[in-house]
């Protein structure tokens, strides 16, 4: 897209603005507003499509204002293309019916081996070829597009609906920002072009979309492709821009053209669409002929499957020549010149057997299902999450029924679907409890909510899940102290609230079977340790409501002392960046709970910092001290933000691209373009993820 003599140029033009922008003196003018919004494109696509920023967010959002700014005052030469015009207007009412140009055909689908010798043999016979090039790119697990631009403009998109006639969605695909708005179809003459590809959310996002409705006691979506085909319905577009959705464009359905300046095959196609600025899969395809190596290909990648960053379902193998694919033609059906090979499914089949109704640290009773063990993506699933009442009502599920489960990844399990149609006439309905199956005390359902809630906050059950969720890994992470320790102590009285963690008698403990010095020595340090831990993973280990670990970082950075939240007001917290009424609210109502206090004050006696360390202490005795980091690629041992925490932890800074800056890029799997571009650089030091490890201080 952009070769390296325009992107030096961008960059320089980018310094320039940044320059005039920091100089206030409104740099903006009629004649130069189209230079500004090149440059806001050209760094949409260096962190959109490659991933590879040069800029930070903030150098963004400056130049970004500046346009926003200078548009306000003339909305007549607001261009269709403009950067600020993906922002959502608000609520659409529907969408409406509209007719694809050519139909959204599927794919014929392929299992093993013998499938796709037979589907190479049939295109051999009739194309009299002895030898077939084929192209080899992933089948995207998400909901699919078409696109139309026309005269290089984006003039509709429209989801697949029934393959004919589909729903418009532009307003809502104008939210992807790996999507241009406009590309120069003309530089290949081409006046109009339909595209087809598939919208996805990349497995990370997925999870923190997930982890923030669970938080918000809403049940989840089943997998990565359920959520992107909802989020590309919703009617408030704005959210639909928070979603962060993807896509990746795989197919060329129709082309008008003034000249026959057209690539001839389809890995041609996919090459167009990535020099003129889209994500298509150039860099996951392979050309092969014959189709022996197409079936090596596939095999090896569904080994790499979970490596990914989005989901995959299986590959998609097209005849790579147009005139070729042209001859082949298609059934009612499907194309000839494409099939798809479908890997293992994540789902089965199972059985619904009871429901055990579990109370959560917030009280939450969450109904979970017993259900037949059934072995889906690699591991046997015996219980399964059913949320709540409504969600029951939604999947219709009664006691006894055939169930459809899946496991997409690392997701947990997830109920896809009842089949109604196998019922005998003897399963039962689900009855849900009036009062709490731990403490006897009455349920309660707060308006406008869809959970049961025991509230006698001194609820057995309740208090447990604080502690465990107070050690848990991604709050306090105390080591040695699992979840299982955590129950045996409270259920002989050794452990009764949060502070009792620093207060345990290590004599009693002692005497119980299993263990021995060492075990005790191990827990006891871990429990020290934790003291000093920072203080985001101190408010996240808390359990205020709807305080997630995002929310508990935006926190921390607030106050150098968590005792300061006692004077924030309602609308103070609300200023903070992700913090919403109901957020606020929470926090709000936790720091002026006499019994939270309370425990807050016994755990700063107890030696727990409640200081926001990272404030005040300036790490100057460790490797990373004073050094640069940027990560790349799939880390196997350290999850990425933990990595990041890790480099800032220990003095280091993280920053956003390679540059003669960086010091040290720390490589995973299927590392990219960043790493191809730090080994020109010779001062930047390329090491692996163990090596990173390596450098870390050990932890005792
Ligand atoms: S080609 C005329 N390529 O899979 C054929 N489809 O099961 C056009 N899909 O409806 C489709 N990745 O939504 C093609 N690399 C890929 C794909 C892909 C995912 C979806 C697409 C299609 C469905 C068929």
């Amino acid at each position: 897209m952009y070769d390296n003599s325009q992107t030096k140029k961008l960059q320089s033009k980018t310094s320039d603005w940044l320059l005039a922008a920091r100089e206030k003196s409104d740099p903006v003018t009629t004649g130069k507003v189209d230079s500004l919004r090149e440059i806001l494109r050209f760094h949409e696509y260096r962190y959109y499509v490659q991933n590879d920023p040069l800029i930070s967010d903030e150098e963004y959002d400056i130049l970004y204002k500046l346009l926003e700014k200078f548009e306000k005052v003339h909305p007549e030469l607001v261009t269709q293309d403009s950067p600020t015009q993906r922002v959502g207007k608000g609520l659409v009412s529907s969408f409406p019916k509209v007719q694809h140009l050519v139909p959204m055909l599927s794919l014929e689908n392929s299992y093993n081996a013998d499938d796709l010798l037979d589907w190479d043999r049939k295109a051999k016979e009739l194309s009299g070829l002895s030898e077939i090039e084929y192209c080899v790119e992933p089948k995207f697990d998400g909901a699919s597009i078409s696109l139309i631009y026309d005269n290089d403009q984006l003039y509709r998109s429209a989801t697949r609906g029934d393959g004919v006639v589909g729903d418009e969605i532009t307003i809502n695909t104008r939210q992807i920002k790996s999507l241009p708005l406009s590309a120069k179809f003309s530089s290949y003459g081409i006046e109009q072009i339909e595209i087809r590809g598939e919208v996805l959310i990349n497995k990370n996002n997925f999870k923190k979309f997930n982890d923030k409705l669970i938080e918000e006691g809403i049940p989840p979506f089943a997998n990565p492709r359920n959520s992107a085909a909802g989020s590309l319905r919703i009617k408030d577009t704005a959210e639909v821009g928070r979603r962060n959705l993807e896509a990746f464009l795989y197919h060329v359905s129709y082309i008008t053209a003034t000249d026959t300046r057209q690539p001839t095959t389809h890995s041609g196609m996919l090459e167009m669409l990535w020099n003129l600025g889209f994500r298509s899969p150039k860099k996951e395809m392979l050309v092969v002929k014959g189709i022996d190596k197409v079936i090596q290909h596939v095999e090896d990648f569904e080994n790499k499957r979970d490596t990914l960053p989005y989901e995959i379902d299986g590959m998609v193998v097209k005849v790579n020549d147009l005139q070729l694919q042209e001859r082949l033609g298609m059934t009612s059906h499907h194309p000839r010149w494409a099939i798809a090979f479908k890997f293992k499914a994540r789902q089965a089949t199972s059985k619904l057997l009871g429901v055990n109704f579990q109370v959560g640290r917030t009280g939450a009773v969450t109904p979970v299902a017993r259900i037949a063990a059934a072995a889906v993506g690699g591991v046997t699933v015996t219980s399964i999450s059913i949320h709540n009442e409504e969600y029951i009502k939604e999947k219709q599920l009664m006691l006894g029924d055939t169930i459809l489960i899946e496991r997409s990844g690392d997701v947990i399990p997830q109920i896809v679907k009842s089949f109604t149609e196998l019922r005998t006439g003897s399963e039962e309905a689900i009855q849900f409890p009036t009062s709490c199956p731990v403490c006897s005390h009455q349920l309660f359902k707060p308006e406008g909510e869809a959970v049961w809630r025991c509230i006698n906050i001194n609820c057995p059950a309740q208090v447990v899940e604080r502690i465990i969720h107070f050690v848990s890994k991604d709050a306090m992470d105390i080591k040695s102290f699992g979840e299982a320790n955590v129950r045996k102590f409270f259920e002989l009285g050794l452990l009764k609230d949060v502070p009792g963690i620093y207060e345990l008698d290590y004599e009693v403990i002692g005497q119980l079977p299993g263990f021995g010095k060492k075990s005790l020595d191990n827990l006891q340090a871990a429990i020290t340790s934790s003291k000093s831990q920072p203080l985001h993973r101190l408010i996240y280990g808390l359990g205020i409501r709807y305080v997630g670990e995002t929310t508990a970082k935006t926190l921390a950075n607030l106050v150098n002392d968590l005792m300061e939240f006692t004077d924030y007001t309602e609308e103070q917290l609300q200023q903070a960046e992700d913090i919403g009424v109901k957020v606020a609210g929470s926090i709000y109502r936790f720091f002026h709970d006499a019994e939270n206090l309370h425990m807050l004050r016994k755990l700063e006696q107890l030696g727990i910092s409640l200081k926001n360390q990272k404030k005040q202490v300036i790490v100057t005795d460790t490797p990373l001290a004073g050094q640069t980091f940027l990560f790349t690629g799939t880390l196997n041992r350290l999850k990425r933000s933990d990595a990041e925490e890790k480099v800032e932890e220990n003095g280091g800074k993280l920053v956003s691209g390679v540059s003669s800056k960086l010091n040290y890029l720390v490589v995973g799997d299927d590392a990219g373009s960043k790493l191809e571009k730090a080994k020109k650089i010779q001062t930047i030091k390329i090491i692996s993820e163990e090596e990173f490890i390596k450098m870390l201080p050990q932890e005792k």
